[in-house]
């Protein structure tokens, strides 16, 4: 349930070498408070990584959609679980919006709903005949694949969340909410529908990848696949496998100062 001894080595050397590595004098203003500490060298990685042009490519949006034409977007004030003083996640929900007016997105498919702010921010920067699908675990199911330590924690704050963001919002009507592990989850429904697709499940490299397969069999030419979390450093498996799907998508890239990976499906 919490974790395997493996992930919690894992965890603790990355911890550890983003302290090394990332760390700095200004960090030890957090010695009271070691998380805060851990999650502001993991963020110096993440920064880092960017900053040295390592991992995938980055494209700028504007070479990727015609964005120049939109002149509106909605943006919600940062949900809970967001780190406030992160503006990648601010960047994050930036490019989901801008990316969902620029191809006009009629169908969009996320995987990992938790609270629904990213739900309801794609239905507010679709159309109103748009439809968004939003599939998350049940609390009570096991998990087909393996996930990480990180994922366990994600999912208990799922449980107690007993409400949607987007409940009794006008756009309601245009998100459904669907129960079951993604991993045997039947996408077939959805074969060819999707124009934007947004994987944020869980984030080991195994969950990842099953995502992607059912998100590519779900798109279309021209749909875009949207990965969450790329190059954030901790448990994490989403950096592993899109560097592996890479080879197969040479235009896969990162959207800079975020942790959005891009894929504009061929
Ligand atoms: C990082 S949160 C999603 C956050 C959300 N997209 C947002 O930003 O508002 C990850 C979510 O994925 C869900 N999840 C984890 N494993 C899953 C699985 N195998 N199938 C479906 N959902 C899963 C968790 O329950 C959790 O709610």
């Amino acid at each position: 349930m919490f974790g395997t001894a493996k992930q919690w080595a894992i965890a603790a050397y990355k911890a550890a070498m983003s302290g090394i590595v990332g760390g700095n004098l200004a960090s030890l203003s957090f010695l009271r408070h070691p998380r805060s500490m851990v999650a502001y060298w993991q963020h110096c990685m993440f920064t880092w990584q960017l900053a040295s042009g390592n991992g995938l490519p980055q494209v700028q949006l504007h070479d990727l959609l015609p964005v120049e034409e939109i002149t509106d977007v909605t943006i919600l004030p940062t949900s809970g679980n967001f780190i406030p003083w992160d503006s990648s996640f601010a960047k994050d929900a930036m490019y989901l919006s801008l990316i969902c007016r620029a191809i006009h997105a009629k169908q969009v498919f996320e995987i990992g709903t938790l609270y629904g702010y990213t739900a309801f921010l794609l239905a507010l920067n679709t159309s109103e005949s748009a439809r968004i699908f939003t599939l998350d675990i049940p609390a009570d199911a096991g998990l087909a694949l393996n996930a990480t330590i990180s994922d366990v924690a994600t999912r208990i704050a799922n449980y107690k969340a007993n409400q949607l963001i987007f409940q009794g919002s006008p756009v309601e009507g245009k998100i459904t909410v669907l129960k079951g592990d993604s991993a045997n989850f039947d996408f077939s429904r959805w074969y060819g529908q999707i124009d934007v697709f947004f994987i944020d499940g869980s984030h080991s490299y195994e969950y990842v990848k099953s995502d992607t397969e059912h998100a590519l069999k779900c798109c279309h030419s021209g749909s875009v696949i949207l990965w969450h979390d790329y190059g954030r450093w901790g448990v994490n498996g989403v950096s592993k496998y899109l560097h592996k799907l890479s080879q197969q998508f040479p235009t896969l890239s990162r959207l800079p100062g975020s942790s959005m990976a891009v894929l504009r499906v061929p």
